[in-house]
């Protein structure tokens, strides 16, 4: 969920709406604002997205103060009395909230057995708690803190009193969320982007801080009510990279910068015309007798990726977890472990509550992460950063080959100061592999016949490799369940044939990676195998393996770096398939980009 907030001069309605517009990336399932007039407040919400919010406004009230929140359901089916704001009993309070509360449920019997609930959210409790608290003579903003004390979970919060025109009583714990300051006006959003169109100057917020958002003033305090002064920082962010401009879709636009990407990592990773990560960062890694890898979905698989560079490059043991399985399932650390959190977002709250945990522990932590100053960011010993641009598009592109230089980077500086360093030129096989990612870009059409061909009218697909294609191979599959909703399974190439072959029947789209010389005998057999039983085989090769009869023949890059290329053909399949399907590429259903609760 995200969530906005405007305390100014002019009308709140359309900045609201706006920076929703915004931040629709993080849920899209219901949409609300609530703004603060001489009449009080009024609350608009709708099923749906923020364009069907926008048809069910009334442009007649106007107000300079308000709220707003787009979610992504976790407590309650996604509808209209679901939808944030939620208000109090009296209607005195309005609150929209990202995050959940885990006690609310006792809460809710220890305090609010009178209280009739209007919805099935754990958010409407902290409403109602505040407004039972402010009746037992409590001021708002006392009543607002006494809640805090008593909730256990995540929030981003912020809340309206009918009684104070004036005023956005702002909060956080885990979620994230950030004050935007300006002249005669303050706004409050879970993430920069979404008030970049009034401002670009914005003041962090830290856990269980309290916040109070006057036109003119911001005041925050702790919990306890003591005063914080915190200086604002300037968004490093250009309003036109979040902009689609010509594209249909973010997703394309995305998949189309990743040259460039590849590009300017090079650059900001390069000094003196070599490649170098700072000192710091560098010591931790060789200070370690192991790493370990925590990250989840599209980052987990650049993981993936990571291990084998930093295995293969520094000699380095690395383990790979998901990081939402991590935290009940640790395993036995080395003496010396070194956590790395890749993460686009920087805000995965799966990945997060590792973190937290690691930190209690005294262990040192680097996150790989896209967003500077993002909550995994801060929180790490150290950082390394993607430089992908914003990503905006559900389904990661960008970011996971963002992720994948930069973990070869960080494998190769590692490998050259212990010595361990294979023998080749990192710096230009990326620039080889950026122009080969440029080539398939050029060449769509090519990716929009596979997907007509082998996706349109699929029920199931399976991604078959070996060695680093297996790797790629999930993420091929990801990306396709993601955006098509064909189920898609990515298997290790020898591994089918014990079970999931029997899946195959007549015409089943199998795609198969032929990136890996030492294997590609090994997957050849298993497209014979399966090819047998009436798949139809899309083969995908790397030129200088290929063989006649191939679908689609990928230009040929350094070995390791074979998954920075090959999956872009499988993004752009999904895309096309997605669109052959009249699926909504750039929101699917279900899914948010950044997932801020566990
Ligand atoms: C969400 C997104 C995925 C993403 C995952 C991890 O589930 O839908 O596309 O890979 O979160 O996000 P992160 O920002 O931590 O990389």
């Amino acid at each position: 969920c995200g969530i906005v907030g405007y305390n100014g001069t002019v009308d709140a309605k359309e900045i609201l709406l706006k920076g929703l517009e915004k931040l629709e990336y993080r849920g899209y399932d219901s949409a609300g604002i609530a703004v603060h007039n001489e009449e009080g407040v009024t609350v608009f919400k709708e099923k749906g997205r923020i364009a069907d919010l926008r048809d069910a406004v009334d442009s007649e009230v106007e107000a300079h103060i308000g709220i707003g929140h787009t979610r992504w359901a976790t407590h309650g089916v996604p509808n209209k009395s679901n939808a944030h704001p939620h208000q109090s009993a009296t209607g005195r309070f309005t609150l929209v909230h990202n995050g959940v509360i885990e006690n609310y449920h006792l809460l809710q019997k220890a305090y609010l057995k009178n209280v009739t609930m209007q919805s099935d959210t754990d958010t409407e409790v902290i409403v109602q708690l505040i407004e039972a608290f402010s009746k037992e003579g409590l001021s708002t903003v006392d009543a607002f803190r006494k809640t805090l004390g008593l909730v256990h979970g995540s929030y981003a919060l912020a809340l309206l009193d009918n009684e104070d025109p004036e005023t956005i009583y702002v909060a956080k714990n885990k979620s994230p969320l950030l004050v935007g300051v300006g002249s005669e006006f303050n706004v409050v959003a879970s993430d920069a982007m979404a008030m970049l169109q009034v401002t670009d100057q914005f003041i962090e917020l830290h856990d269980k801080e309290v916040v109070i958002v006057k036109k003119d003033s911001v005041v925050i305090t702790t919990l306890e009510g003591q005063t914080v002064e915190r200086a604002p920082f300037t968004a490093e962010l250009d309003a036109s990279d979040i902009e689609k401009g010509t594209y249909p879709h973010y997703m394309l636009k995305e998949m189309d910068e990743q040259p460039g990407v590849v590009r300017k990592i090079i650059q900001a990773y390069e000094q003196d015309e070599e490649l170098v990560i700072e000192q710091p960062i560098l010591d931790a890694i060789t200070a370690s007798d192991r790493i370990y890898i925590i990250a989840a979905g599209t980052s987990y698989h650049a993981g993936l990726v990571g291990k084998q560079y930093f295995e293969k490059m520094a000699g380095i043991p690395v383990e790979v977890h998901i990081s939402s399985e991590f935290g009940y399932n640790m395993p036995l650390l080395s003496e010396k472990p070194l956590f790395i959190f890749i993460t686009q977002s920087g805000e995965t709250a799966d990945s997060r509550q590792v973190l937290v945990k690691i930190k209690d522990l005294g262990y040192p932590t680097l996150t790989i992460t896209n967003v500077q100053g993002s909550t995994l960011s801060r929180e790490a010993d150290h950082t390394l950063l993607l430089h992908a641009g914003p990503e905006i598009a559900v389904a990661s592109t960008k970011a996971y080959v963002a992720q994948v230089a930069v973990l070869a980077i960080a494998a190769y500086v590692t490998g050259k100061a212990t010595g361990k360093a294979i023998d080749f030129d990192l710096k230009q096989e990326l620039a080889i592999a950026a122009n080969g990612i440029q080539s398939i870009v050029d060449s769509k059409d090519v990716m929009e016949e596979i997907a007509a061909d082998y996706l349109k009218t699929a029920r199931n697909a399976f991604f078959i490799g070996r060695n680093l294609d297996f790797c790629l191979s999930m993420e091929g599959a990801l990306k396709l369940k993601e955006i098509s909703y064909i189920q898609a399974e990515g298997f290790a190439g020898g591994e089918l044939k014990h079970g999931t072959i029997a899946l195959i029947e007549e015409g089943t789209p199998v795609f198969a990676l032929v990136t890996q010389e030492q294997v590609a005998l090994g997957i050849r057999g298993n497209v014979k195998e399966v090819v047998a039983r009436g798949a139809n085989a899309c083969i995908i090769a790397m030129e200088g393996l290929e063989e006649d009869g191939d679908t689609l023949i990928i230009p040929r890059v350094h070995t390791l770096l074979t998954p920075l290329v090959a999956v872009v053909p499988l993004q752009l399949i999904s895309y096309y398939a997605a669109l052959h399907r009249d699926c909504d590429v750039d929101k699917p259903r279900n899914l948010a980009k950044s997932v801020t609760v566990e």
